[in-house]
């Protein structure tokens, strides 16, 4: 039986190390606001103008692609899972491409859009990929250079404080060797609350979404017959171009659904929590992970947590973290893995694997 496996991991993380204290310097905010609410002591950011999220993506991805033993050139599939692409269009997975100078056409390159969870959808995606026989070598990535589009005054901290820049990426090829690779994954999605975590402008959606708000939004749309509502004078007037978090909201989500999710994919595997080598949960903040961890009744060694060092980097966050505890060797061969999140959307998911 064929299953997909993890056969190279790499993460990068940029060198520019902010504190919780080097933010206070620019808006109304604290080191213990901050550590209290989230568990976040520092992120770090790319460096404007040399890096992107692209060139974080690749640094990432060579590691991946050399630990795997293969070679750029040997990739035949590139998933890129981003919200903070470098272009509206065309997205970072032809951009990956160029930047690991893969000339051949025949490999493909899909961009994923689902925020915190693109990894583990990505995960999902590139399971079937290499279960139908498609594709060989599958590298997939999440990276994010947030802080190019954060609100840097007090009027975005409760988002702005959060998020980090960063990139981790995994090669993915078939196994055969029993019980290993790939167990289980399940995906889940409701856009119910879609404006709840949600950066909307600049955007086509020409206010009509107004209709799911509780207080309809003026965008400053003029009497334009052609064009001129993408972004309006009144968008960047009034900072509406900025990403939108509702916190309260989406942490009591993410509290129910992650154990969900987890159950689910410990369920199919016919395994239990207490089975668990380790679980991977996004870092969304640590009192989320916490509260996972205690609903799950998981030792401390069975979760992995650094968002104290990295903040959270989005769809970044899984492949971050899983890299860091293998290098630590907190994962073993063998030992079952879960991967976990949660996010905007709301979408959310989880894979298992056995790691090997
Ligand atoms: N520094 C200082 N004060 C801040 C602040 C900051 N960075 N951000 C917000 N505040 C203030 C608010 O203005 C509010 O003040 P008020 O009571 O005078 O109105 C107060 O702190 C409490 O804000 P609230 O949003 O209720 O705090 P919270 O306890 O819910 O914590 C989050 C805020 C964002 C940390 C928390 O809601 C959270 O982590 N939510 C989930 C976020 C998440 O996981 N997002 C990613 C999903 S993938």
């Amino acid at each position: 039986m064929i299953r997909t496996r993890i056969a190279g991991i790499g993460k990068y993380l940029p060198g520019r190390v902010v504190r919780n204290d080097d933010l206070q310097t620019v808006m109304d905010t604290s080191d213990e606001w901050i550590q209290e609410r989230t568990g976040i002591q520092e992120r770090r950011y790319g460096t404007k103008h040399q890096e992107t999220t692209t060139t974080m993506a690749a640094q990432a991805a060579r590691i991946a692609i050399e630990r795997a033993g293969i070679t750029p050139e040997d990739i035949d599939f590139i998933l890129f899972a981003t919200l903070s692409p470098d272009y509206y269009f065309p997205g970072c997975g032809v951009l990956l491409q160029r930047e690991l100078g893969i000339t051949k056409t025949s490999v493909g390159a899909m961009d994923i859009r689902n925020q915190c969870t693109g990894f583990v959808y990505g995960l999902a995606t590139g399971d079937q990929f290499i279960r139908s026989g498609m594709y060989r070598n599958i590298l997939l990535v999440g990276a994010e250079m947030h802080s190019m589009g954060l609100d840097f005054t007090t009027r975005g901290r409760n988002v702005t404080v959060i998020f980090g820049d960063g990139a981790g990426a995994v090669v993915l090829q078939p196994t055969e060797e029993p019980g290993k690779g790939i167990l289980a994954n399940r995906l889940h999605s409701d856009g119910t609350h879609a404006e709840k975590l949600a950066f909307i402008n600049p955007g086509a959606h020409g206010g009509y979404h107004n209709k799911y708000l509780d207080e309809p939004v003026d965008y400053g749309y003029g009497n334009e017959t052609y064009g001129g509502i993408f972004l309006t004078d009144k968008m960047m007037e009034e900072a509406m171009t900025f990403p939108y978090m509702d916190g309260p909201f989406v942490f009591k989500m993410a509290v129910q659904k992650f154990p969900e999710v987890i159950q689910e994919v410990l369920g199919e595997a016919g395994v239990t929590a207490a089975d668990l080598g380790m679980l991977i949960p996004h870092q969304a903040n640590l009192r989320i992970s916490q509260f996972v961890q205690r609903t799950l009744r998981l030792r401390d060694d069975q979760v992995w947590n650094n968002i104290q060092k990295y903040g959270n980097t989005t769809a970044a966050s899984v492949p971050i973290a899983l890299c860091e505890a293998l290098e630590a060797g907190a994962i073993r061969d063998g030992d079952l893995v879960c991967l976990a999140a949660f996010g905007s959307g709301f979408t959310w998911g989880a894979n298992l694997l056995r790691w090997g």
